[in-house]
């Protein structure tokens, strides 16, 4: 996740600019950079590692009233100068909010023209790309932005300056976000609208697969065909707080809300439909290595061992390879017993978790080779792990991880299928299907989104309650303890997750009807077997709220609320019941009027012992 800016009008673009990415640095503040043409028309760029106020530091006093602006959340390339946006090739500057999947390929056809590229990133190709076709129909960008999308394929929120275009910017939208501002004498460019809003309140929503000529009296939208469009301006009422959140109460709504496009990002360029397999640049396993594994030891805290948790299902259900999951701070004083032939994940959003590290430490010195999944490109885990896989959820503000757990499972997944591909666990078949389903994923959660209302109904329901349980099994049994740990973390409920068939050795104590308990319960091979459960929960007076599939009928007889969600393959069913128990637990918490983002005794990133 990055953030784009863009101005053309009569104001001051060097402060407009940096005005509007400080707004943006939600998105991802690695690096930042701005091109702009001077008075006399000559393109200047400045670019610079850190946060805006390090660009800020570095610009020259300088007069101009037309620019783009980029602040980085690094996915290709760790972040620098050198990758920082925008990105030049000739005279044409662009800056990009995406992935460009096909990059590679384009980038070694490109170099083969004669381009030279600078930089580890994929928006490199865009610039010479859109370069190459404007030299060949020189005096039209829109056309020229037009033909390199056409080879393009991913997702982009782009904005492109051309010293020999100084009237016009151009942008264009797949996937990621673009709105347009419009102004008097003036208008404006920017992912999402806190950007804007110190400057107008009037607003054209870009759509996918469109693009726009913006000059300072007017902007022109057009289809990826060039048929001009028609579009309506929106007038924002929001102040600029509100505006942050994009409207959100909390960040930790607008992150959950944030995991349909989170998902697509970290599924971009990594399936394979036609082979029916799954590739990872980043992985640094060969096929030999993959299948001489003899068992993989999952490291992680919190929310992410509860993900490792969901690997272990999938790696040893899928696979066949043993595996274990260690909480980091057990991990590393427990004399573990690991061979060379033990691949060692470590799971961490923040990429600085100090127990995460240490046990990785700790697991290097017995010659393991170890892999990190993290969010944060350059962390210090992602320096220290031999081999490291990006998440791509973007920043993640709230304390209580959401969409960085969402993203993680989904690389657990496509691991998980990759290497049962490679040992011949599964066939190319069998991994069409669950790629088209796990393609369904973001159209699913969208549509428990839209339903949240219910939940909302039900979280104040059973808000006054001291204890609550979640109860699940299987796959979904992680996904019980994740839902306890969402709510005790913002509710401060006291909660327990549970293997379900646990519950008769020793929780069912507990149990009585003040006692709400969540059971987890899609339909698979354990489904009988909840169904049980949930009978032994009845008979001691608690309440259940069952998390079930849209088209089983037959719950509902036994429970007091149903919570449905799509219909999917089973073992990919964690991805959406995450997502209510991550609801259940925000609503419980805005009930209770907790401080939600930054609940007490709690941070985000936890660096020491
Ligand atoms: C989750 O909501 C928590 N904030 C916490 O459990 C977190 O997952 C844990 O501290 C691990 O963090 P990491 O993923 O950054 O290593």
């Amino acid at each position: 996740m990055c953030g784009i800016v863009g101005y053309i009008g009569e104001g001051d673009a060097v402060s407009i600019l940096i005005e509007s990415l400080k707004k943006l640095e939600y998105r991802g503040y690695d690096s930042a950079g701005l091109a702009l043409l001077d008075d006399e028309g000559k393109p200047q760029v400045f670019k610079s590692e850190g946060e805006i106020s390090q660009l800020e530091s570095i610009l020259p006093k300088l007069s101009s009233c037309v620019g783009i602006g980029h602040t980085r959340w690094a996915t290709h390339g760790k972040p620098s100068t050198v990758n920082a946006h925008p990105h030049v090739s000739g005279s044409i500057c662009v800056v990009h909010n995406g992935i460009i999947e096909n990059y590679q390929e384009l980038k070694e056809a490109l170099e083969s023209e004669g381009f030279i590229f600078v930089s580890d990133t994929d928006t490199e190709v865009l610039a010479h790309l859109i370069n190459k076709y404007h030299t060949e129909h020189p005096g039209d960008l829109a056309g020229a932005l037009k033909s390199a999308l056409e080879v393009v394929r991913g997702s982009y929120a782009l904005a492109v300056l051309s010293e020999e275009h100084p009237h016009e910017l151009v942008a264009a939208r797949k996937d990621s976000p673009l709105i347009i501002g419009l102004g008097e004498n003036e208008n404006f460019i920017a992912s999402d609208i806190p950007a804007i809003l110190k400057y107008t309140n009037r607003v054209i929503y870009v759509d996918n697969l469109e693009m726009v000529t913006v000059k300072k009296t007017s902007v022109q939208v057009f289809d990826l065909e060039g048929n001009p469009k028609t579009k309506e301006e929106h007038i924002i009422q929001w102040d600029l707080e509100a505006a942050e959140k994009a409207g959100y109460p909390h960040f930790m709504l607008k992150e959950i809300h944030e995991q349909t496009s989170s998902i697509h990002e970290t599924l971009a360029g990594r399936l394979q439909e036609l082979e029916g397999d799954v590739t990872f640049e980043e992985l640094g396993l060969d096929k030999e290595q993959i299948r001489k594994l003899q068992r993989i030891e999952i490291i992680a805290c919190g929310t992410s061992y509860n993900a490792g948790l969901v690997g272990k299902y999938l790696f040893e259900g899928q696979t066949g390879i043993h595996t274990d999951v260690d909480n980091g701070s057990e991990f590393r004083y427990s004399n573990p017993v690991l061979a060379p032939s033990t691949l060692v994940i470590a799971i961490t959003q923040s990429g600085e978790t100090a127990d995460t590290l240490a046990a990785v430490r700790e697991a290097a010195s017995y010659g393991c080779k170890t892999l990190a999944i993290t969010n944060v490109v350059g962390s210090t885990m992602s320096r220290e792990a031999s081999n490291t896989i990006y998440t791509r959820a973007g920043p993640e503000i709230g304390v209580a991880a959401t969409k960085s757990f969402i993203s993680q499972l989904v690389v657990l997944y496509l691991l998980a299928i990759h290497f049962a591909r490679v040992c011949s666990m599964m066939d190319a078949d069998r991994v069409r299907k669950l790629l088209s389903e796990l393609r369904k994923i973001p159209g699913h959660v969208d549509r428990i989104l839209m339903d949240k209302e219910r939940i909302q109904k039900c979280a104040a329901r059973f808000s006054a309650s001291k204890d609550y349980f979640f109860i699940g099994r299987n796959i979904n049994y992680p996904i019980a303890l994740e839902g306890a740990l969402k709510l005790k973390e913002i509710s401060y409920i006291h909660a327990e997750g549970y293997a379900a068939g646990e519950l008769k050795h020793g929780p069912l104590a507990l149990l009585s009807k003040d006692v709400p308990v969540v059971a987890i319960a899609p339909q698979g091979h354990t489904y009988d077997k909840i169904l049980s459960n949930i009978r032994e929960v009845k008979s001691r007076e608690a309440s259940v709220i069952a998390i079930a599939d849209s088209d089983d009928n037959e719950i509902s007889k036994y429970v007091d609320v149903v919570i449905p969600i799509p219909k999917t393959d089973v073992i990919l069913s964690p991805l959406l019941t995450t997502v209510v128990v991550q609801l259940l637990a925000y609503y419980t918490a805005l009930e209770r009027d907790c401080s939600i983002d930054k609940p007490r005794n709690l941070a985000k990133s936890v660096t020491v012992e």
